[in-house]
């Protein structure tokens, strides 16, 4: 067998090799902290298998695992106690009056033209709610084009870029799980005629989730069930993959924050930018108008003189966050859409804190392979897995970070299920009835075409990414609109299934 620990220019029976001189000493550690069930299979393991295993297992913060059964398992962590919560300053809508508001754009444009705004999309999660088997990013969102997530955003870059005649890098932040789909699929598609070199992709990294009485969980005879550490792994990723250094040799001062399930995102918004920018501010969010008390959106609030998102599954232990105004609206009305703009200094100065950043637990079903080696999967939550969260940076920022106000329609439709709330089918009804708004104001009449419920439209973000450039597009054009769903290409071309 090799000797342990040179890993340069070996074939990967050579790696494993060096990763099974490591079996002693892993196991030791593994006894210590008193998971060693995970050797249960082990003598009916392939050699690669046994590698396998023993790399996911050097991989494991074990004293954060420890740390995170004290609490979670063994103990019902108490709630934090704030004695004063308050609103968040937020820039309202109705601001377009304010001269700030002009400001701000040219501002944010003038941050564009100099190359100093980076995109960087999280698309590291699961989609469990979703049920798809592949990355989310690759859900042929388009009713009628078939067009993916990626392509959508891909194509907004894509106006972006020309309109103000930069690059724009795009980071996306992918996990184990759905590393390889993700690159294929950009492989595959030709980048979306992006230049490669400007699609960087960085992988976060995983934790073990943990059954009810702390201990890991096999997914199969060789692997521990993990899942990755939540989008607040953006900041770990970004220090501890080379992406700072990237971000830095290219000039990036700020980043343009999204979630790759949000299809309407205003990715690099001047506006936001902007107004980031003009405060001096070290992240901001933009905030949407809760619809009801209880509506499933965090909200940003500040507690002891510290910003905050509070879970909406926490409102009941904060009941003032409940509360109403005299005149019956909502106090804290300031949902997360999580949408931001983080300096990249901030991102380093975080970094330092990341290790005190909460962790937030979910009760799951984890399928998992039983002590015959049976693949169990359960009916209900079995286990727990465990996520940072990219909000809890904000309550590290020195000075009360921008709040902005935004309307849902045309930059809020996350996709979590097929169906319902938050769905593939209300996403596409949302953008169907920007777009239709788009066409009637350019003189079309969508009366009728909206009443028909089940019709779709796509006006490709390369053709027009704003209403304002929709409409002065598409004095050239006379379209028929079709009864039936139908779609606007590159060229202004009308389309139909
Ligand atoms: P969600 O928390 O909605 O999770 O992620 P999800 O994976 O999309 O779906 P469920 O909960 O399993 O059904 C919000 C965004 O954060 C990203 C997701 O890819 C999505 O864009 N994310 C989430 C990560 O990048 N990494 C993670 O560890 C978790």
């Amino acid at each position: 067998m090799e000797k342990c620990g040179v890993l340069i220019g070996k074939t990967n029976d050579e790696l494993n090799d060096v990763t099974l001189c490591k079996e002693k000493e892993l196991r030791e550690l593994v006894e210590k902290y008193s998971q060693q069930h995970i050797f249960g299979h082990w003598d009916k393991l392939s050699k690669e298998q046994k590698a396998y295993l023993l790399n996911q297992i050097s991989k494991i913060d074990f004293e954060l695992m420890k740390r995170l059964t004290e609490i979670w398992i063994f103990n019902t962590p108490k709630p934090e106690v704030f004695n004063q919560i308050i609103p968040i300053p937020v820039i309202s809508l109705n601001s377009s009056e304010d001269s700030r508001e002009k400001e701000a754009y040219d501002c944010g444009e003038e941050t564009l033209k100099l190359s100093e705004v980076g995109l960087f999309m999280v698309a590291g999660g699961q989609g469990t709610r979703l049920g798809f088997d592949k990355p989310k990013g690759t859900f042929p969102i388009g009713p009628v084009t078939k067009k993916s997530l990626f392509q959508y955003h891909a194509e907004k870059i894509i106006n972006i870029q020309k309109r103000y005649n930069i690059e724009l890098p795009w980071y996306i932040m992918v996990s184990e799980t759905n590393e390889l789909d993700t690159k294929n699929f950009f492989e595959q598609n030709d980048y979306f005629t992006l230049k490669k070199s400007n699609v960087i992709f960085a992988t976060q990294s995983m934790v073990p989730c943990l059954d009810e009485r702390g201990k890991f969980m096999l997914e199969s005879p060789y692997s521990i069930a993990m899942n990755p550490n939540g989008h607040g792994g953006t900041i770990q990723t970004i220090i501890e993959k080379g992406l700072m250094e990237d971000m830095e040799n290219r000039g990036i001062k700020f980043l343009s924050y999204f979630q790759v399930d949000n299809w309407a995102v205003k990715v690099a918004d001047p506006r936001f930018i902007g107004y980031h920018v003009l405060n001096n501010a070290e992240m901001s969010s933009k905030i949407i108008r809760k619809n009801s008390l209880r509506e499933a959106v965090g909200v940003h609030c500040i507690c002891d003189n510290e910003y905050r998102v509070i879970e909406y599954s926490e409102l009941d232990i904060y009941p003032q966050l409940l509360e109403l105004n005299p005149d019956g609206s909502i106090k804290f009305y300031a949902g997360n859409p999580a949408m931001h703009i983080i300096t990249i200094g901030f991102v380093k100065k975080v970094y330092n804190r990341f290790k005190d950043f909460p962790w937030h637990r979910a009760h799951k079903k984890i399928p998992y392979i039983d002590d015959s080696g049976n693949l169990i999967k359960p009916e209900k939550p079995n286990g727990y897995k465990f996520e940072t969260f990219i909000f809890d940076a904000l309550r590290y920022t020195s000075h009360h970070p921008v709040a902005l106000e935004i309307q849902r329609e045309g930059e809020y439709t996350p996709i979590k299920q097929l169906t319902g709330e938050n769905s593939i089918e209300s996403a596409r009804k949302s953008m169907t009835k920007m777009w239709a708004k788009w066409l009637k104001k350019s003189g079309y009449n969508m009366d009728e075409y909206i009443a028909h419920r089940e019709h779709y439209i796509e006006i490709t973000p390369v053709f027009a990414l704003t209403e304002e450039e929709f409409l002065k597009k598409s004095r050239n054009f006379n379209w028929q609109i079709p009864s039936t769903s139908f779609a606007i290409d590159e060229q202004g071309n009308l389309i139909t299934t």
